[in-house]
C-alpha cells in the first residue's frame, strides 16, 4: 500500500479520485469547469482517443531521451504545466509546491503565491501567463515583477476577452476559501472580493497587445488560445515568438474545436521559426508524442497537475508528470523515435480507420477531409516552400525582387521556340525519319526514358567530359523528377537515410519528405562542406542502426548558400563515400550560367560509378520546358542499369517527359553541337556581372557592415549569396521589407531541414535587371537598418 492507501503505483485516475475526495464538490467543480466545459473537454479527450501510433521494431536505437529545446532552453521533457489560477485551492503551498516538482511552469496571473516565492522553489523555466487588464499599469507591474523574479517568457492569454465564466463564478458565486487570493495583484480590484471594474480585462484587446508586451519587457511572448491557422499567422506577424494552441480546456468558448484537431494546420502555417505548444486533454505519453509528431514543440498539462497537487502536494505533481513522461519515453521507444525532435507526421501514418471516427465529426453538407488523414508530408511547412518561392514575387509586383531563383527573362524570345522545334524536326528528317515517324515523335507517347538521350549524352561529353552511354540516361520532367526517381529507387526502406547539407535545396528535402525518406544533415560551415563532418554523420547514423545510403550535394555555386566545393574536397568526398559505400547524388544546375572556367563535376571525377547525376536544362536552356535528366550508369545485379530501374518508376509517374518539350530542348542543343556552355556565354557573363554589381553595391550600402552586424559571402558564380543580418529574418520581416521598403528576398531558414538560419537572407541576383540592382540594394540597406534598429 502507498501512503495514499492505494495498492501499487498510482495512475492519473487515482490522483483524480483522491483530489475529488480532498477538494470537496465546490472546489472540484471549479477545477473541472463544471457544465459548459464538458463538451470541449470531451472533444479534446476524444481527439486523442482516435490517435494510432505506428510501432517500429528492431530499430537498434537504444533508449530514447525526452530532453528538448523550447525557446532556447532545454526542458527535461516536452511537458510543462499549463497556467491555472489558484493552485492554493489544491494545496496551501500552491504554486510553490507545483514549482518544486521541477517541471517548466506557466504561472497564472491569478497565482495564489508570489512570483518571488515560486521562483525560489523552481528549478525549471517559469513563464508568466498574462491577462491584459483595462488598466495597463497593473499588467505592466505584473510583468516587471515576474521578469525581475527570473521568469523567462510571457504567455498572453488571448481567448479571455472578458472575465471568463470561471473567474466570474469566483467573484459572484463561488467564494474563494480563506487564504486563497491572487498574491500578485495587490492594490487592484482583484485583491479583494467585489473589486472595481477598472481591474477588468480589456475587451477591445487586439494584436497590438503583443507589441505592447514586447515594448515593456525583453522576454519572448507567446499567444495562448490560438485555434486557427490564420490567427497563428497573425500572432507571428504581430511579433509573437510562439503560440499555445488551446481552447482553455473548454472554459471559454463551449463547442470550440479540439486542440489536437487544429494543431496540424497551425504548425504548418507557422513553420519552425515559432514555438508551438498545445494544451487541452493531454493525459498520456502517447498524446504527447502525437502532438510532437504533428509539429508541437511541447505540451502543457492542466487539470491532472492540480489533481496531483491536491492528492500529494509537490510529490503528487511530480508523480503525475512522471507518469506522463515515462509513458512518453516508452511510446518513443516503441515507435523508434530517439528524441522528441525526431517525431514526425509519419508516426501517425496509420491513423484510425474511418469507421472509428464518430459520425458527429463529419460536417453537415458534404465531405471535409481532415488534415491528419492526409499524407504526413502535407502537414509539413516544407512543402509550401517551393510554391512560396515561385509566388512571392507576383504577390508584390511593385517590389524589387532578390527572391526567385529563376533565369532572367531577357534571354528568351517567343519566336525561338518555333525555330528550335523546326531544327529538331529537320534533324529527324535528315536521320531518315519518315513524315509519319516525325509526326509520331511529336504527338505520341514516347519512350519512357526519353527520346533525346543521344543528344543529352553528346552534350555531357562536349560540355563536361562525362562519357556515358545514352542508355544510362533518363530524360525527366526537370531535375525534380530525377530526384524523386533516384530516391524511390535507391532508398530501400525506413532504415536507409539520405544525407543532405544544411542549408539545403528544398527540392530534395521535399522529395524525401514526400517519400517518407529519413534525412540526416551535414552542417555547411562558413568555408563550405567538410568531409570530416560528413564522415561523422555517416558514423553516427550507422551507430543508430541506419544505413547512410546517399549524400545529395550541389558542388557548384550551391543553392541556397552560394558555396562552391574546391577540387581537393571533391576528390576527398569521392574517397570518403567510397570508404563508407555511400552514393553521391550530384545536382549542379548553375555551372554553365556562371562566368569563367568551372571545376570538374563529381561525375567527371567519378571512376567507379558512385555518382548519380541529376541534371537540369532549366537554367541553361529554359525552365518552361521542364526537361532534366538523370545519369544513372550503375549496373544492377541481374542485368541492366540503374537508369532502367528509374525508367520503371517513371513509367508510373509521368510516363514520359513531354515530347514537344524534348524536341525544343533538342533543337537548342543541336544549334550549338550540344554545347550548352556555348549557348550560355551571354547569360554567364550577365549573371557574373549581376553578382559583381550586387557585391559592389552591398559594400557601398553597408560601409558600416561590421558595426551593424551585417556580412555576406562572395560567390564566384551561380544565382545566390548569403546575407547575414542582426535580426530574425523570417516571414514577418519579409512582409515588412516588401510592404514598407519595396524589396523582396528569401528567408534562409527555409533551407534548414532541422531549423537554423534565422539570421540570414538568401539573395538571388538572377532575376533583377542589372540597372535595378543598385536601387534594390539601397532598399535592402534601408530595411536592414530599420529592422536592426
Ligand atoms: C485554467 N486555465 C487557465 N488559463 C489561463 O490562461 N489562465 C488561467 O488563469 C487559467 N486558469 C485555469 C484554472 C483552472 C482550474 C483550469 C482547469 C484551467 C486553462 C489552462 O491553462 C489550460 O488551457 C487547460 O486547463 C488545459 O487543459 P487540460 O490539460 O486541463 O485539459
Amino acid at each position: 500500500m502507498t501512503e495514499h492507501g492505494q495498492a501499487g503505483p498510482l495512475t492519473l485516475a487515482d490522483y483524480a479520485d483522491l483530489a475529488r475526495a480532498r477538494l470537496g464538490p465546490a472546489v472540484w467543480d471549479f477545477v473541472e469547469g463544471g457544465a459548459g466545459a464538458e463538451r470541449t473537454l470531451a472533444a479534446n479527450l476524444a481527439a486523442f482517443d482516435h490517435v494510432r501510433l505506428r510501432p517500429r521494431v528492431l530499430t537498434g536505437l537504444g533508449l530514447p531521451h525526452t530532453k528538448t529545446e523550447v525557446l532556447g532552453r532545454v526542458w527535461d521533457a516536452p511537458i510543462g504545466v499549463a497556467p491555472m489560477a489558484y493552485h492554493t485551492l489544491a494545496d496551501p503551498e500552491g504554486e510553490v509546491a507545483t514549482a518544486r516538482a521541477g517541471a517548466p511552469l506557466v504561472v497564472s496571473t491569478f497565482a495564489g503565491r508570489t512570483f518571488e516565492d515560486i521562483a525560489a522553489a523552481a528549478s525549471a523555466p517559469l513563464w508568466l501567463q498574462v491577462y491584459c487588464f483595462r488598466d495597463r499599469t497593473t499588467t505592466r507591474r505584473l510583468v516587471e515583477r515576474a521578469e525581475q523574479a527570473g521568469f523567462e517568457a510571457l504567455v498572453l492569454t488571448a481567448d479571455a476577452p472578458r472575465l471568463g465564466r470561471r473567474v466570474r463564478d469566483l467573484r459572484n458565486g463561488f467564494l474563494l476559501p480563506s487564504g486563497v487570493a491572487p498574491a500578485n495583484l495587490t492594490g487592484t480590484g482583484f485583491s479583494s472580493p467585489g473589486g472595481h471594474a477598472a481591474a477588468e480585462f480589456d475587451p477591445a484587446l487586439d494584436w497590438s497587445a503583443v507589441a505592447w508586451l514586447r515594448s515593456i519587457s525583453s522576454l519572448p511572448v507567446l499567444v495562448k488560445g490560438v485555434l486557427t491557422a490564420s490567427d497563428a499567422v497573425l500572432a507571428k506577424e504581430a511579433g509573437a515568438d510562439g503560440v499555445v494552441v488551446s481552447n482553455h480546456g473548454g472554459r471559454q468558448l463551449d463547442g470550440a474545436p479540439a486542440t489536437f484537431d487544429v494543431l496540424p494546420e497551425i504548425a504548418a502555417a507557422l513553420g519552425r521559426s515559432c514555438a508551438v505548444l498545445v494544451d487541452g486533454g493531454v493525459r498520456r505519453g502517447a498524446d504527447v508524442l502525437a502532438c510532437l509528431a504533428l509539429g508541437a514543440d511541447a505540451v502543457l498539462l492542466g487539470r491532472p497537475v492540480l489533481h496531483g497537487l491536491a492528492a500529494g502536494g509537490s510529490g503528487g505533481v511530480a508523480g503525475v508528470l512522471g507518469i506522463v513522461t515515462d509513458e512518453l519515453a516508452e511510446a518513443m521507444l516503441l515507435t523508434g523515435v530517439p528524441a522528441p525532435r525526431d517525431a514526425g507526421p509519419a508516426l501517425l501514418a496509420a491513423v484510425q480507420p474511418a469507421a472509428l471516427t464518430p459520425a458527429s465529426a463529419a460536417p453537415a453538407g458534404g465531405v471535409t477531409l481532415r488534415r491528419r488523414d492526409l499524407h504526413g508530408s502535407l502537414n509539413d511547412p516544407l512543402l509550401d516552400t517551393m510554391n512560396f518561392l515561385n509566388e512571392i514575387t507576383h504577390r508584390y509586383p511593385d517590389a524589387l525582387s532578390f527572391a526567385p531563383g529563376r533565369p532572367h527573362d531577357g534571354f528568351f524570345s517567343t519566336e525561338d521556340v518555333f525555330t528550335h522545334l523546326r531544327r529538331y524536326v529537320e534533324h529527324l528528317e535528315e536521320g531518315g525519319a519518315t513524315p509519319v515517324e516525325v509526326r509520331s515523335a511529336l504527338y505520341q507517347y514516347g519512350p519512357t526514358n526519353g527520346q533525346i538521350r543521344e543528344l543529352v549524352a553528346a552534350s555531357l561529353r562536349a560540355d563536361e567530359g562525362i562519357d556515358v552511354p545514352p542508355a544510362s540516361i533518363v530524360v525527366t520532367v526537370g531535375a525534380q523528377e530525377a530526384m524523386l526517381l533516384a530516391l524511390r529507387a535507391l532508398i530501400r526502406g525506413p532504415e536507409d537515410v539520405l544525407l543532405v547539407s544544411s542549408p539545403c535545396y528544398v527540392g530534395i528535402t521535399g522529395a524525401a519528405r514526400l517519400l517518407d525518406v529519413a534525412t540526416a544533415v551535414v552542417e555547411e560551415r562558413a568555408e563550405g562542406l567538410r568531409c570530416a563532418d560528413l564522415e561523422a554523420v555517416i558514423l553516427a547514423e550507422r551507430a543508430r542502426g541506419r544505413r547512410p545510403r546517399a549524400f545529395y550535394v550541389v558542388p557548384d555555386h550551391s543553392n541556397p548558400s552560394g558555396a562552391t566545393m574546391p577540387l581537393g574536397t571533391r576528390e576527398e568526398l569521392l574517397r570518403v563515400c567510397a570508404r563508407h559505400d555511400v552514393l553521391l547524388l550530384e545536382d549542379s544546375p548553375y555551372r554553365m550560367v556562371s562566368p569563367g572556367p568551372q571545376l570538374p563535376t563529381l561525375k567527371a571525377l567519378d571512376r567507379e560509378r558512385r555518382v548519380v547525376q541529376l541534371g537540369s536544362f532549366s537554367k541553361t536552356l529554359f525552365p518552361g520546358a521542364r526537361v532534366g535528366y538523370a545519369v544513372a550508369d550503375q549496373p544492377v545485379e541481374g542485368g541492366g542499369l540503374l537508369a532502367d530501374e528509374l525508367s520503371k518508376i517513371k513509367s508510373m509517374v509521368t510516363v514520359n517527359t513531354s515530347a514537344v518539350s524534348q524536341a525544343v530542348v533538342a533543337g537548342m542543343l543541336l544549334a550549338a553541337q550540344g554545347r550548352t556552355s556555348e549557348l550560355n556565354t551571354g547569360p554567364a557573363a550577365h549573371y557574373g556581372d549581376a553578382m559583381r554589381v550586387t557585391l559592389r553595391e552591398l559594400a557601398a550600402c553597408f560601409p558600416d557592415a561590421e558595426e551593424l552586424g551585417v556580412s555576406w559571402n562572395e560567390p564566384t558564380g551561380g544565382f545566390f549569396l548569403t546575407l547575414r543580418v542582426p535580426f530574425r529574418a523570417g516571414n514577418e520581416a519579409l512582409v515588412r521589407s516588401a510592404e514598407e521598403f519595396g524589396v523582396i528576398w528569401t528567408p534562409m531558414s527555409y533551407f534548414y531541414p532541422q531549423g537554423g538560419g534565422d539570421h540570414a537572407i538568401r539573395l538571388s541576383v538572377s532575376y533583377l535587371p542589372a540597372s535595378l540592382i543598385p536601387e534594390g540594394c539601397a532598399r535592402l540597406s534601408r530595411f536592414v537598418r530599420a529592422q536592426a534598429g
